[in-house]
């Protein structure tokens, strides 16, 4: 069984339970060739404080004394190892040396009897330069010889392997086949040669396609991943295990891994590495240590960085800017800035996964940031769902990094609003803001640099033009001091009359809930509550009832029952509805959270961290609460919270 902790887009934290306990991902699994072994298994669980490694299955039973010790001991024991055993099936043999002379059936009963926690098929590794034909018989065998491996299993977990090189339709195809198979863990094969030769824009593709079709809610290896550069990437898009033999064998060669890439030993001037395999050694020490002895001590640094980066990746899903860690990693070599860019192909798949806001703000490290999806959500919400309210005349101010706007522009709003029935916009490169946005994330959550880049000025531009074919103003302007205030002396025929704080509520709601919204909630005589000490809107009240409050930290509303009340009644199902099981209704009634086994049905536009309404099968309001995960993930995952509940509704 496999639950999830966090989630951040498609990354994720997760603990795995295996026979030898559970497994937390983000996790790695060094590579332990048990013919040569560079760093002892002991050790790396006792000292790294690595919970699982992956071994070959394939080379202990073609060793006879390994293959009885195997038998005889176990796996474990023989290893020396209590934490989680992986073992691959020979496959990747295959792959190195052609024909690998085992058969599947015998190969995973063989792990299965050795006692491994998790088997692999044995799959055919899809090569890139296969066609596509070839690949999709390939696809073919694998999959039928993963239903037959599933049949045997037993006790143990399973890796049933996503084949189909790099074309997404047979990967995808692939991934939903084995969806339907009774296997527990998914590798993505195949996709060693696309690492070695840097051809990390393919990888993406090859990702995500995968993902596409997988069952969400069980764990994905990135088979053969283990440099340190690729697994902040990978986690981004939703890749839960790696494994790494390079740890090994770069040290062979005198390489070490950083987050950065790969340094030769010949080709560096000096260690400038603290690991504790390092720490103690200088330069000239390493370089004249005898072979083994330095193969020995990279090896253990290539460790203690490949581990530290994976704790790193696992703060940024914690804390929420693993989007800044991967644009930053992905700066190390321009194969990876390929990949980043790749991502933009996928940004509409990515952005249904994408929070409504995070905790971290978003920083801008460069031009692909503006192809991220949270980037696609604001555009998508805007120009789906803003209302432009009925003033004459519409003023912009260009973003000149003050913010939250409305506060920055204040003295020259007031100005204005004094005389002419002005609404403000500023041209931002999320895209255009209407002023009474500016608190809402990432709108006030975010950083550009202050002299923005041309890509930056041109999507802003193009971003003010679309605006400019929909908006309904008489007459707009740029802002420009006092040759504005002039223009609007001669321009302006109506008394002001905008209200920020009534604004600002119509355009978040709608915006977070859906066009229409705001009349929906808003029927009636409006009473705002305002923080005292920052101003800020607390509360909103309609005929004397609290249906929003708004949040300091992100600009956006949590629900309360009798807005809750008024969206049922204004937008029909399944908009913002989780559908709960009957036998559920009564928790939920008392307020207990919506767990995944108890999730009917949900509206697929949810995103997490959205407001929902938890309703009954007859579209009865149950509960009120936030979603934590995106439609499938409720329908796929047997256990953890889907809607975390902030009110039940009692009968
Ligand atoms: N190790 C690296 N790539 C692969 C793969 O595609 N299949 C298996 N079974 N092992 C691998
Ligand atoms: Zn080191």
């Amino acid at each position: 069984m496999f639950e999830l902790t966090r989630r951040d887009g498609l990354a994720r934290i997760g603990k795995l339970e295996t026979p030898h306990g559970v497994l937390e991902t983000p996790a790695l699994l060094p590579v332990v060739n048990p013919r040569l072994v560079t760093v002892p298994p002991r050790e790396l669980y006792d000292r790294f404080g690595f919970r699982a490694l992956i071994t070959n299955s394939y080379i202990i039973r073609n060793d006879p004394k390994l293959n009885e010790a195997a038998r005889r001991d176990g796996l474990h024991a023989m290893l020396d190892f209590p934490g989680v055993i992986m073992t691959d099936s020979g496959t990747f043999q295959s792959h190195m040396y052609g024909e690998v002379e085992v058969k599947n059936e015998e190969i995973v009963s063989f792990q299965r009897d050795i006692g491994t926690d998790i088997g692999t098929v044995l799959d055919i590794f899809t090569e890139p330069d296969w066609s596509k034909e070839r690949t999709a018989e390939a696809v073919d065998v694998t999959l039928d010889r993963t239903q037959d491996a599933a049949s045997i299993k037993g006790g143990m977990l399973l890796a049933g392997v996503v084949q189909g090189s790099i074309f997404p339709d047979l990967r995808e195809n692939c991934a939903r086949r084995l969806a339907l198979i009774d296997v527990d863990v998914h590798p993505i094969g195949g996709v060693v040669p696309l690492m070695e030769q840097y051809r990390f824009a393919e990888l993406v593709d090859v990702i995500v396609a995968s993902k596409k079709g997988l069952d969400p809610s069980r764990p994905v290896h990135l088979f053969g991943a283990g440099h340190p550069m690729v697994f902040a990437l990978a986690a981004l898009l939703g890749c839960d295990m790696f494994d790494s033999a390079s740890y090994a064998k770069f040290a062979r060669d005198d390489r070490f891994m950083f987050p950065e890439g790969t340094a030769s030993l010949s080709d560096m001037k000096g260690i400038h590495c603290h690991c504790p395999a390092c720490a103690s050694h200088t330069y000239e020490e390493i370089s004249k240590m005898a072979p083994a002895e330095r193969t020995a001590l990279i090896a253990r640094h290539n460790l203690w960085v490949s581990l530290e980066e994976i704790e790193r990746v696992k703060r940024a899903i914690l804390e929420g800017d693993l989007w800044e860690l991967v644009e930053r990693r992905c700066r190390a070599h321009p194969a990876l800035l390929s990949a980043l860019r790749r991502l933009a192909d996928h940004k509409g798949y990515l952005e249904r996964f994408e929070p409504l806001s995070r905790d971290n703000s978003l920083l801008y490290t460069g031009i692909e940031t503006l192809d991220r999806p949270v980037l696609l959500r604001y555009e998508k919400r805007f120009f789906d769902r803003y209302q432009y309210p009925d003033h004459e005349i519409m003023v912009v101010f260009e973003d000149d990094g003050g913010k939250p706007f409305a506060r920055h522009y204040a003295p020259q709003i007031r100005e204005m609003l004094e005389k002419y029935d002005t609404h403000f916009f500023v041209a931002s490169p999320i895209g255009p803001v209407p002023i009474e946005l500016d608190e809402m994330y990432p709108i006030a959550q975010s950083l550009f640099p202050d002299r923005p880049d041309l890509e930056t000025k041109e999507r802003i531009k193009e971003q003010m033009e679309h605006m400019s074919h929909e908006q309904t103003y008489s007459v707009g302007m740029a802002y420009d001091g006092e040759a504005t205030m002039q223009a609007l002396e001669m321009m302006s025929q109506r008394p002001p009359s905008f209200d920020i704080d009534l604004a600002r509520v119509k355009a978040v709601a709608d915006y977070q809930f859906g066009r229409g919204a705001s009349a929906v909630l808003l029927d009636g005589k409006v009473k705002l509550v305002k923080s005292e000490n920052t101003g800020k809107i607390r509360n909103v009240l309609v005929d004397g009832e609290h249906i929003l409050s708004m949040r300091a930290n992100d600009g956006f509303f949590t629900l309360r029952p009798p807005g809750a009340f008024r969206l049922l009644k204004g937008f029909p199902a399944p908009h913002m509805r989780v559908v709960v099981k009957d036998d559920a209704i009564p928790f939920n009634r008392e307020g207990k959270n919506v767990f995944c086994a108890f999730v009917e049905e949900c509206d697929p536009d949810v995103v997490p961290m959205d407001e929902v309404l938890v309703v009954s099968s007859k579209d009865e309001l149950v509960a009120i609460g936030r979603a934590m995960m995106v439609r499938d993930d409720m329908l796929a995952f047997r256990t953890g919270i889907a809607v975390k509940v902030r009110e039940g509704i009692k009968k």
